[in-house]
């Protein structure tokens, strides 16, 4: 019998209580965490003896409210290796505070996951990057206002200073590219901005982020990146440049061109995440 949880309970118990209840459904170690954002949820599709567990289904997680987010975590094998995948993420714009942003990265933790590979659709500021370009995060840029570790300490979660020299491990970044390369696809690397949205940027604010060395921008990723470095996961990072970023081209943005370049390219975006996934050590 599965113990209920109490209002006293601390973070890191209904952390536990959370992986306790995905445990009773998906029995493996998992080695792979993944986030599959906007547009690029298709890729749990295609994992093997998949388990579905609809967010609402798992104690302490919130729901998804965006179009283009399934809202459930999936459970399955890629090449033989475990992986559960988050088909949508919560964002910090939904109104969630940055824990529930973040409760499914300490819950993968908590699974013992090693890796965590990290999407979203983004936003490109450097000229080099093309609309479903797909680029590597080398670093970021937290322009969110707030760090995820904010608030009491509990040190079964990790350091109350982590290290963020390497949020986003080389060695990782070295395979995608490489993979890419094995596929004759271009992979940049850059620098990912992360500003709260929803409101996507003005042409002056992506002026601003340029100047401060961004390449991208998006309105995610960085909490969850932050929060699984403190656990002392390896993380990936890869945005799929959805469109240019405001006043790069003159066009306007909107949410449906976010989705439909996701959906363009998710076949392209799969094959390197099938490849890739194994390689995570
Ligand atoms: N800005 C911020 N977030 C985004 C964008 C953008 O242009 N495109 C997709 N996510």
């Amino acid at each position: 019998m599965m113990s209920e949880m109490k209002p006293s309970d601390t973070m890191y118990e209904r952390v536990e209580h959370a992986a306790r209840s995905i445990r009773a459904r998906w029995t493996e170690d998992v080695r792979v965490g993944l986030v599959l954002g906007s547009g690029l949820g298709a890729f749990a599709d295609d994992l093997q003896e998949s388990v579905s567990l609809s967010y609402e289904e798992i104690p302490g997680f919130a729901r998804s409210t965006v179009e283009g987010h399934a809202g459930q975590l999936v459970l399955g094998k890629i090449e033989n290796v475990s992986v559960a995948a988050m088909q949508g993420r919560f964002h910090y714009y939904e109104g969630y505070s940055f824990e529930d942003v973040v409760f499914p990265i300490r819950t993968f933790g908590l699974l013992g996951i090693k890796s965590l590979v990290l999407t979203n659709a983004a936003g490109g500021i450097n000229v080099e990057l093309n609309q479903g370009a797909l680029m590597v995060i080398n670093d970021h840029l937290n322009l969110m206002h707030a760090s995820p570790l904010r608030g009491a300490h509990d040190a079964r979660f990790g350091a109350r200073f982590p290290d963020m020299t390497e949020v986003y491990a080389r060695d990782y970044q070295e395979i995608a590219v490489e993979e890419a390369h094995n596929m004759n696809l271009e992979l940049r690397r850059g620098i990912y901005a992360a500003l709260t949205g929803p409101s996507y940027e003005t042409p002056a604010e992506i002026r601003m982020l340029r100047t401060l060395g961004a390449d991208a921008v998006g309105m995610s990723t960085v909490p969850e990146a932050i929060v699984a470095r403190q656990m002392g996961i390896k993380v990936l990072g890869i945005s799929c440049i959805t469109n240019m970023a405001a006043g790069v081209i003159g066009e306007p943005i909107n949410h449906d061109e976010v989705i439909e370049t996701g959906a363009r390219v998710h076949e392209t975006f799969k094959e390197l995440l099938r490849r890739v996934i194994p390689r995570l050590q």
